[in-house]
């Protein structure tokens, strides 16, 4: 089966590819036409794409996205998908070889993939030269599966010298220089990147929040009346049922105290009294932060699904 590079693609094509990003009935999640259509025109970035045809249709596309300029220092993204029908006979191999030159002809060392954690994906990508270097693991916790007395057991013994505060939208006043630089402690994770927070920064989170409706509620922990970590949760005004975890950060001295427990139960109790509605609460893990992988474990919380970025070089590809 030929692999030809689609240039322009027409609208017959996307609604092709569109019907490869949709055959695969176990996928996690599938793309609207819309979003395919998107995808294929809108393109923030250059693109190249390849398909192969079969049938009147396609049984394999690549995509492959190469930001910035070419040359540019940076890896190109790519993304390859075949029909379940056609799959273990060498086509995305053939797909992601035609891609290989695409970034060699653009000047790129190295590419990207984002792929689900179990999937055909990990063996086709490990079997040519890609290696994991970021797992991101999206935890869930459905309150009515917590045992009874959970969440008390939790708090019951606190971290001693240490008092919680709590506050519904904007950080209070005396609070707010404290907050950022707790929140610049989160620069030592791996995947936080930013400028500095400020007290004006973190009020202007709160704000943003609160402007779209939603609300942010945050609990912190004090030493000598200072925060020494926090943890935020927001539950959305339009899906109420399932709050959303923000960030949660232990300032590095403070470590090791079980603080970030303690906050998250605390966190735990009050939403549970005060917003009765919410069914679920999802957060994100990174999977280089074993401790709050550990955390979120203690706390009740399961792993719904993980997905990998996968690396490789450009000369270790076909
Ligand atoms: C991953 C995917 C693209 C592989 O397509 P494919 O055409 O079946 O792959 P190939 O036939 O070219 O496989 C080449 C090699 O990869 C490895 N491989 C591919 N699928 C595998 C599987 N299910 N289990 C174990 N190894 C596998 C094998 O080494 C295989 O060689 P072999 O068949 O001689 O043993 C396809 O399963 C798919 O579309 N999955 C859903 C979308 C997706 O996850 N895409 C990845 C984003 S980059």
């Amino acid at each position: 089966m030929d692999v030809t590079e689609l240039v322009d693609p027409t609208d017959a094509q996307i609604r092709q590819w569109h019907d490869v990003l949709t055959a695969d009935p176990s996928a996690a999640e599938v793309p609207s036409v819309e979003h395919t259509f998107a995808l294929l025109l809108g393109a923030n970035a250059r693109q190249r794409l390849w398909a192969a045809p079969d049938a009147g249709g396609f049984a394999g596309v690549a995509a492959l996205r190469l930001p910035g300029e070419p040359g540019a220092d940076r890896p190109g993204e790519i993304d390859v998908q075949v029909r379940p029908a056609h799959r273990r006979r060498g086509l995305a191999r053939r797909l992601l070889t035609a891609a290989a030159r695409g970034l060699r002809e653009d000047g790129r060392s190295s590419v990207i993939a984002q792929v689900s954690a179990g999937t055909a994906a990990v063996p086709f990508l490990e079997s040519h030269g890609f290696t994991c270097v970021l797992t991101v693991r999206e935890l869930r916790l459905r309150l009515a599966d917590l045992p009874p007395g959970h969440v008390a057991s939790l708090l019951a013994a606190p971290p001693a010298g240490y008092t919680l505060a709590r506050w519904r939208g904007v950080v209070p006043d005396e609070h707010a220089g404290a907050l950022a630089r707790a929140k610049d402690a989160m620069a030592d994770l791996v995947e936080y990147e930013g400028s500095p927070w400020d007290a004006h920064r973190v009020r202007e989170m709160g704000e943003l929040v609160a402007k779209r409706g939603d609300d942010l509620y945050t609990v912190a922990a004090l030493r000598d009346g200072v925060i020494a970590g926090f943890t935020e949760m927001v539950v959305p005004s339009a899906d109420p049922a399932h709050a959303a975890q923000y960030d949660t950060a232990v300032v590095p001295s403070h470590r090791g105290r079980r603080l970030g427990l303690w906050m998250k139960a605390a966190m735990l109790d009050w939403l549970t009294a005060e917003r009765p509605e919410i069914e679920e609460i999802e957060t994100d893990n990174s999977g280089d932060d074993p401790h709050m992988l550990a955390v979120n474990h203690t706390l009740g919380f399961h792993t719904e699904h993980e997905t990998r970025e996968y690396q490789a070089t450009v000369t270790d590809l076909p």
